[in-house]
This record gives C-alpha cells, sequence and structure tokens, in this order.
C-alpha cells in the first residue's frame, strides 16, 4: 500500500492508474477504522481496479466544544488494517494541505435545506464542512467510485445531492449500517461510553426497530409514534435530539402514502452523540 500525505504525490499516482484504464474507487473517512469502515472497502476493492482511503479528521465538521481535539487518531492501526483489506493508497493529509486558504475564510460547499435539518439544525456548519472536505477529495482523486455507509444516511444524501448538482461523473454507492451482535451501530464515538453506557446504547437500534414494526403492523400517527419513542429513550437515560420518521429519497416530511421510509435518531448518552436509522418500504 502507497502512503501519501501531499496532494501531488497523490495525484500523480492515480493519474498512472487511470492511464493504464485501471476504475478507481475512494473510501472518505477519519480514521479509526472499524469493521463498519472495512466494509466499505470490501465493497469499493469489489467494484474497482484500485481503492483509495483517506484518513482525515476534518475540523470544518465539528462545531465549537465538539469533540475534533479528542476524536480517536490511531493511524498506524488504521494503516495495518488497510494493508491486510488490500488497499491501494491511503492518503493522510494535513489540515493546511486540504485548507490552504485557512478554515474561517476559505471556499466551502453549500448543500442546502438537506444540510440545514435533523443532525444539521443540532450541529450547525457540519454538513457544510463533510461537503467542502468530500468535494476536495473527489476533486484530488476524481474516482468512478465513492462509497459511504447508510449509518451516517443523512451525509450519504448530502453528499449524492452534492455530486448531483456539481455534476460531478461518480457514481456513489451505500453500504448497509455494520452493527455489534446487540445491534449497536459501529461508531468510533462508542469507544466514549462507559461500561453502564454500553450496556444501554443498543436501546437506540432496538427503539428504531420497533417503530418500525409499529408502522408495518399499521399504525401511521408519525407524530405520536416520534414521541412515544423519545420518551422511551428518555426513560432509559438518553437526551434525544430527535427521532423523526422521514421520506428516504430526500428526508422530506413522510405522509401516509409515502412508500420507502427512514426512520432516523440522534441522542446522547452522556458525552456521547449517538446517531441510527433505519431504511424500508411499506
Ligand atoms: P467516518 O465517521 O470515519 O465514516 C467514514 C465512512 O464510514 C462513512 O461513509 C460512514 O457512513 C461509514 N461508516 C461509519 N460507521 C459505519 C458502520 N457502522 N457501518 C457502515 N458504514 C459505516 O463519515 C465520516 O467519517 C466523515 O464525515 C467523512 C465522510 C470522512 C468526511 O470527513
Amino acid at each position: 500500500m502507497h502512503t501519501e500525505c501531499t496532494i501531488r504525490f497523490l495525484r500523480s499516482r492515480v493519474q498512472r492508474w487511470r492511464r493504464a484504464g485501471e476504475h478507481i474507487a475512494l473510501v472518505p473517512t477519519m480514521g479509526n477504522l472499524h469493521a463498519g469502515h472495512l466494509a466499505l472497502v470490501e465493497q469499493a476493492r469489489r467494484l474497482a481496479d484500485r481503492v483509495v482511503v483517506t484518513v482525515f479528521v476534518n475540523p470544518t465538521q465539528f462545531g465549537a466544544g465538539e469533540d475534533f481535539s479528542s476524536y480517536p487518531r490511531t493511524l498506524e492501526q488504521d494503516a495495518n488494517l488497510l494493508v491486510k483489506a488490500e488497499v491501494d493508497l491511503m492518503f493522510t493529509p494535513e489540515v493546511e494541505e486540504l485548507y490552504p486558504g485557512g478554515q474561517g475564510c476559505g471556499t466551502y460547499i453549500e448543500v442546502p435545506e438537506l444540510s440545514d435539518i435533523l443532525c444539521g439544525a443540532f450541529r450547525p456548519g457540519h454538513f457544510r464542512g463533510v461537503a467542502t472536505v468530500v468535494a476536495k477529495f473527489f476533486n484530488c482523486v476524481q474516482p468512478d467510485i465513492a462509497v459511504f455507509g447508510e449509518k451516517d444516511y443523512q451525509q450519504l444524501l448530502v453528499i449524492r445531492k452534492m455530486t448531483a448538482e456539481l455534476c460531478l461523473p461518480i457514481k456513489i454507492v451505500a453500504v448497509p449500517t455494520v452493527r455489534e451482535i446487540d445491534g449497536l451501530a459501529l461508531s468510533s464515538r462508542n469507544a466514549y461510553l462507559t461500561d453502564e453506557q454500553r450496556n444501554s446504547a443498543p436501546l437506540l437500534y432496538k427503539s428504531l426497530l420497533q417503530c418500525k414494526k409499529r408502522i408495518l403492523s399499521g399504525e401511521r400517527n408519525f407524530a405520536a409514534l416520534a414521541s412515544r419513542a423519545e420518551s422511551e429513550l428518555h426513560a432509559a437515560g438518553f437526551e434525544p435530539d430527535y427521532f423523526e420518521i422521514r421520506r428516504a429519497d430526500n428526508l422530506a416530511e413522510s405522509t401516509v402514502d409515502t412508500d420507502e421510509l427512514v426512520i432516523l435518531a440522534a441522542a446522547h448518552l452522556g458525552k456521547t452523540r449517538l446517531i441510527d436509522n433505519v431504511v424500508f418500504s411499506l
């Protein structure tokens, strides 16, 4: 596996592959890799000749007071996992390499509306930071395919919209959420949980499944279903940011005739903010 930290060397490697007619897949990550990330890498491996993984804790997607400085950085361990997964290139730039204009007054990508709801309402500027850094990676690597997890469902839709509206010739591929045996979605942030919190954490997914079951059995009062789930989470020690039943294609409010639904939730458990979702058809 090659490791590059400058855009110049990254580009020259990728260009050689492209000239040889090889297809390139990109998997953007913030590192501290787990089986969820590796599922994206495996999918990328299946779909392309060359796989590029970025490992970069992107400062512009963290708000003031969020965990940018404490976010787990485990580069050596990540590199070993990526070698085993037969990744061709790991890109690990410094902040200055990706943000030559600085972070405050540089150029940004905005994906309106979709970025302002749900997680975007609780983390202002988060999706602007995500869209910007992913657009930079798309520009540097110019992949044929880019792979993202359904775990971050709103992020996936923001990236799809950005890619379509910037007319980028990149196919966005989604991979289902990888979970622990008890249902908790794998996340680098799970490491922040105390033992006691770790025991309650799977309740978030359970509440999503319970709500899905109620909808599938005919309940249609979405507002009542969501507020019941929020109360149940609250009673179990969570501080929910939101619990919402939305249209799966664009996260607009769902109506009784929506066929494809997604239930999304974000909740704090102690200092840790957990997010999860379930997507299903009626
Ligand atoms: P990160 O949280 O490291 O996640 C990188 C990718 O892995 C994302 O596409 C995410 O949805 C996916 N992923 C995380 N946990 C997963 C799980 N349990 N199952 C399946 N996929 C999972 O998301 C980011 O980084 C950043 O916002 C990034 C897109 C890299 C931009 O900085």
